[in-house]
Parts: C-alpha cells; sequence; structure tokens
C-alpha cells in the first residue's frame, strides 16, 4: 500500500463534483468505490435507458463525463494521478480505476473549471445571435482532446439537422421510447433523479434548423417543440473506434469541452437524439465525418439570452 491518503471527506467532496456531471435524463449511472490513494468509477446497470440508449453508449459517455469531472477535482487539489481506463477484463462495470500517486502543483486554472462544473448547467433556450469567435470554439475543441471535436456548418448541419428531424420523429413513433422518457422526465424539482422541469424553454421564438429533444413540457405548454429556439454552434464529438474506451473518452472530451465552454461564458446544452437510432447516426457519420470515425455527441453551444427579469406593469 502507498502511503499517499486522500481523506475519506476529500474524496466525498471529489465524488460531490463528478456527481454534477450530465447524464443522458439525469440517469446519473455511475458508482464510486474508494480508498485514500484510488477511486473507481463502476457504471451502474440498474439505471440504463434500453429504448433510448440501445447500444449503452451513453451509458458509458455519460460516465466519461463523471471520470473527467472526478479527475479535474483531484487535479485541482494538487494530487497527482494515474487513470486505468477498463482496468479488468473480469469486471466489466469497472471503467475506470484512479490511482493517487502523490502531491504535485495544480495546473493553473483548474480551480476556475471546477468553480465552471458546479455552476454548469443544460440550457435547452434559444441563445442570442451573437457569433462564438472560431478562437472560442478553437478552445473547446482543445479542451475536448481525449476524442476529435469539429464545428459543423452548411451542408454538413443541414444534414445534420435533418437526422435530428428524423430521429425525433422515430421516437414519436415509438410507445417503449415514449413510456421510458417520460418515466424520466417532469420529475419534481426536489427528486434527485430525473430530469426536472428546469432549462426547458416555456414561449415559442423563432424556428431555427435544429429539432431539440422535445421532452413533452413544451407540448404541455403549448409550445410547438420544433421552435424551442435551437440557435447556435454545433458541435460533434467522434472518434476513431466504436468500442467501451472510445465512449468513455468521447464522455472525459464532452465534460471538458462543457466545462470549457461554461468558463467562456457560453451557454451549453449536448443533443443525441440524431446518434440514437441507428440510421440517423450513419447519416451524421456519413454527412458531418465523410464514414471515418463515429460520432458520439453533439453539443450547441452560444451566447445566453439576457435574463427577462420579472414583468412590470408599464413596459
Ligand atoms: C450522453 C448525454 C446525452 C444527452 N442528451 C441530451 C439531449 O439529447 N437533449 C438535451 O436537452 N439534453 C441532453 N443531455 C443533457 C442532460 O439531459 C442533462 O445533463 C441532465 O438532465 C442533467 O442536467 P444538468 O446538465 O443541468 O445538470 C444529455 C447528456 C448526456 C451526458
Amino acid at each position: 500500500m502507498s502511503d499517499v491518503r486522500v481523506s475519506a471527506q476529500e474524496m466525498r467532496e471529489v465524488c460531490g463534483l463528478a456527481d454534477r456531471a450530465p447524464s443522458l435524463f439525469n440517469s446519473q449511472p455511475w458508482q464510486w468505490r474508494g480508498g485514500g490513494d484510488f477511486l473507481e468509477l463502476l457504471l451502474d446497470r440498474s439505471l440504463e435507458l434500453p429504448e433510448t440508449d440501445p447500444d449503452k453508449r451513453e451509458l458509458v459517455i455519460s460516465n466519461g463525463v463523471a471520470l473527467q469531472h472526478a479527475l479535474l477535482a483531484l487535479r485541482a487539489r494538487g494530487w497527482l494521478v494515474n487513470v486505468l481506463r477498463l482496468p479488468d477484463a473480469s469486471e466489466p462495470e469497472l471503467l475506470a480505476r484512479i490511482e493517487v500517486l502523490g502531491r504535485g502543483d495544480p495546473a493553473p486554472g483548474d480551480g476556475a473549471l471546477v468553480r465552471a462544473a458546479r455552476r454548469r448547467e443544460v440550457d435547452r433556450r434559444e441563445y442570442a445571435p451573437v457569433p462564438v469567435p472560431p478562437s472560442v470554439l478553437a478552445e473547446l475543441a482543445s479542451a475536448g482532446a481525449a476524442a476529435q471535436v469539429s464545428v459543423i456548418t452548411g451542408d454538413q448541419r443541414r444534414a445534420v439537422a435533418q437526422a435530428f428531424a428524423r430521429a425525433a420523429r422515430v421516437h414519436a413513433a415509438s410507445d417503449r421510447y415514449r413510456a421510458e422518457l417520460a418515466s424520466w422526465t417532469g420529475m419534481a424539482s426536489w427528486s434527485a433523479d430525473g430530469a426536472p422541469e428546469t432549462g426547458v424553454p416555456w414561449r415559442a421564438r423563432e424556428h431555427d434548423d435544429l429539432v431539440v429533444r422535445d421532452f413533452g413540457w413544451a407540448e404541455a405548454a403549448g409550445v410547438d417543440p420544433a421552435s424551442n429556439g435551437a440557435a447556435g454552434c454545433l458541435l460533434l464529438i467522434s472518434t476513431g473506434a466504436d468500442d467501451r474506451d472510445a465512449h468513455l473518452r468521447a464522455g472525459e472530451a464532452l465534460g471538458a469541452l462543457l466545462c470549457r465552454a461554461e468558463l467562456a461564458g457560453l451557454a451549453s446544452c449536448p443533443l443525441s437524439e440524431a446518434l440514437e437510432v441507428r440510421g440517423t447516426r450513419a447519416l451524421v457519420r456519413r454527412e458531418a465525418l465523410a464514414d471515418a470515425g463515429h460520432p458520439q455527441m453533439m453539443v450547441r453551444v452560444g451566447w445566453p439570452r439576457p435574463a427577462d427579469g420579472s414583468p412590470r406593469h408599464r413596459t
């Protein structure tokens, strides 16, 4: 046993930050196992979403984000760590083992990224019609260097938008998908999991090119889901392989990209529906990646609109 010891309280705080990671339908499908000099990330199979994520790809991606958050939290506290991904073939649920090697200096900026991870939340609203500078997009891409990140524009964006619309139609026609979605959404705000009715637009704004996932609330509020304000830049995270290791790394890339976006003051929203239906995932692969690489996640980023504030009698 090494003489490195992270206190139990500190490990709890590290896991606390990691548990802030975004996950499909906020399912948080992970568990932690640890000691003073290691932390293990285990996939929680009881939280699979078989209709939405039949290949369990997003299950692992969600875990990858939690892994990235845990590593960030440890490094920001000055711990030197080594990561073993999929370390034990006899325990397939064990996705990563983080070994704590000793004390070092936190990388400059890690503290700010931890605060960004704590603050970040999905923003499904329309974004301000102000372009995100290419230099900022390049920063996001380099933050997500655990995988490849590309900016989707022009004809590629049109093709991807079609894929989202088609996937939404496939999902809308599936009773089983809709039942699964319903069981995970519209939770009361005090529920510990599932996607609560926050971060969702309640008023239609102008139409945009992307059909974003209809969580059902917009319909309940009489809002056309297709007009859920989808402006913003579209980023695609892809990998060379399409196995568990690749899915885990795609999640790590997603986590790093989202933290960096938050730090830059950008609003962000992961988008995965077009990649959940086999045919539309193949379409995105062909049109956006020329069949080289595998699409894993998409993210919409943009400048948040100023808050409307409380109404007044005279405007
Ligand atoms: C793998 C993955 C897929 C996701 N897909 C979508 C999506 O298609 N649409 C969406 O609005 N949010 C999506 N999200 C965001 C989650 O719904 C969100 O992170 C979760 O509800 C928790 O909310 P928070 O990020 O504000 O903490 C996805 C997140 C992950 C990690």
